[in-house]
């Protein structure tokens, strides 16, 4: 907990490399502020104090050694260097720009918290801070525990009770809502048990949203899957979540699904809408528009509804965050066809024209294999998303014993 809410400036070019840093850092509760190269690193420090900086080597315009000797210089602060060139820059030159420590690309999590922890550590232990690495930081000095507390659970996602508490070891801190306050009940590693009296009369309980952005980057390698991020319109996205909502409805009318049931699922959309907060995310979903509407549409409503049905189940949320991957994806092999035959109902199809859509699994999933989108795992669910558990459906013919849970459920929902 030491190192809650320090705040680090985080200097990347690397917009989906910063993003997973900075969603590895907020799930710590650091507070994290981004730049994109040196100067506009410089403009930052101007402005306010930063407990560390973490600083990639390679940027534009002014990269991170020229920062680094500017800080030494000007404004002394803790200094992380990322970079993937280790021939770039070594131990000693990191050593005579002050840096605390020079990770190597690609680290993991663990390194990352570990060499941040120690300069938080560091900082927290003294009261002046290290030679060389500048004045302490009064505003965080003066925080109180409680103050702390209310600043780290701002960015919390409100999940069914049920799904959050599945027995086993809590995957995510959790907190309830109190007459308008927050409140922590259990923290992350911590055991669950469904039974405990505190999560009693409980629907909702909340968690940080970035936990559970975190696993959905994890069933996506979110960097190789987009070359260029485009930031998609608020007012297009809105427009997007209201089409598969009332899409929703109006298939749950005709179904003659209980409204409650209707109600509950448009709860859970709002929820996993924050999950689909990410602009990488939302860009592959844009992507798919560049085929045929009728894909587009389709993907989202059967993500959404996907999810519904996971929850309704109390799957886990791991395997909820993997519904909505294998939902955005599962079609998008129908890119590569010709847009006449999504268009034509199945029953008009010929035998010929039938064997040629249902190639878009092997297409979908040829697709994601080969850019490495996202992990085999989720390949392997996309590539089962027309098996039938008699055995009759197709690529492979797999039987019920064979198909994934998630695949058969994405399955029905297609249909549907
Ligand atoms: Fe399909
Ligand atoms: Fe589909």
């Amino acid at each position: 907990m030491e190192g809650q809410m320090a705040k680090i400036l985080l200097v990347e070019d690397d917009e989906f490399f910063a993003l997973a840093v900075q969603s590895t850092l907020e799930g710590e509760s650091y507070q994290v502020v981004l730049a994109v190269n040196g100067k506009n690193a410089i403009d930052c420090l101007n402005k306010e104090p930063f407990d560390c900086v973490l600083c990639d080597v390679q940027m534009p315009i002014m990269n991170g050694l020229e920062l680094a000797r500017w800080m030494k210089e000007n404004k002394p602060r803790p200094l992380i260097l990322m970079t993937g060139f280790a021939e770039a820059v070594n131990t000693k030159t990191a050593l005579d720009l002050n840096a605390a420590n020079l990770l190597l690309k690609p680290f993991s999590d663990e390194e990352l918290l570990t060499a941040i922890r120690a300069i938080v550590r560091t900082k927290n232990q003294s009261a002046t801070p290290p030679a060389g690495v500048g004045e302490a930081d009064p505003q965080i000095a003066r925080e109180s525990p409680a103050e702390t507390q209310d600043q780290a659970v701002m960015d919390l996602i409100k999940i069914p009770t049920a799904s959050l508490v599945q027995g086993g070891t809590a995957q995510f801190n959790l907190y309830k809502e109190d007459s308008g306050r927050m409140t922590k009940l259990i923290t992350r590693g911590e055991p669950l048990n469904p039974k405990d009296p505190q999560f009693l009369g409980l629907a909702y309980l909340f968690t940080e949203k970035s936990s559970l952005e975190k696993i959905l980057n994890d069933n996506i390698l979110v960097a190789k899957a987009v070359a260029k991020t485009r930031v998609v319109d608020p007012a297009k996205k809105a427009k997007v979540i209201e089409a598969a909502i009332e899409l929703i409805f109006k298939k749950a009318a005709i179904s003659g699904i209980d409204q409650a049931l209707v109600k509950e699922s448009a709860d859970l959309i709002a929820c996993y809408m924050q999950t689909f907060n990410d602009e990488a995310l939302w860009a592959i979903l844009f992507s798919l528009e560049q085929g045929p509407q009728l894909i587009f549409s389709h993907t989202f409503a059967v993500t959404v509804i996907s999810v519904i049905i996971a929850h309704a189940h109390q799957m886990s949320i791991d395997d909820c965050l993997k519904a909505v991957t294998v939902g955005i994806f599962h079609d998008i092999g129908e890119t590569k066809l010709p847009k006449r035959l999504i268009e034509t109902p199945w029953v008009l199809l010929s035998m010929a024209e039938r064997r040629q859509v249902e190639a878009h699994v092997t297409l979908g999933v040829e697709m994601l294999s080969a850019s490495q989108a996202v992990r085999s795992e989720i390949c392997e669910i996309i590539g089962q998303h027309h098996e039938n558990c008699d055995g009759t459906g197709y690529p492979r013919k797999l039987n019920a014993s064979q198909i994934h849970p998630l695949a058969r459920l994405v399955h029905v929902v297609d249909d549907f």
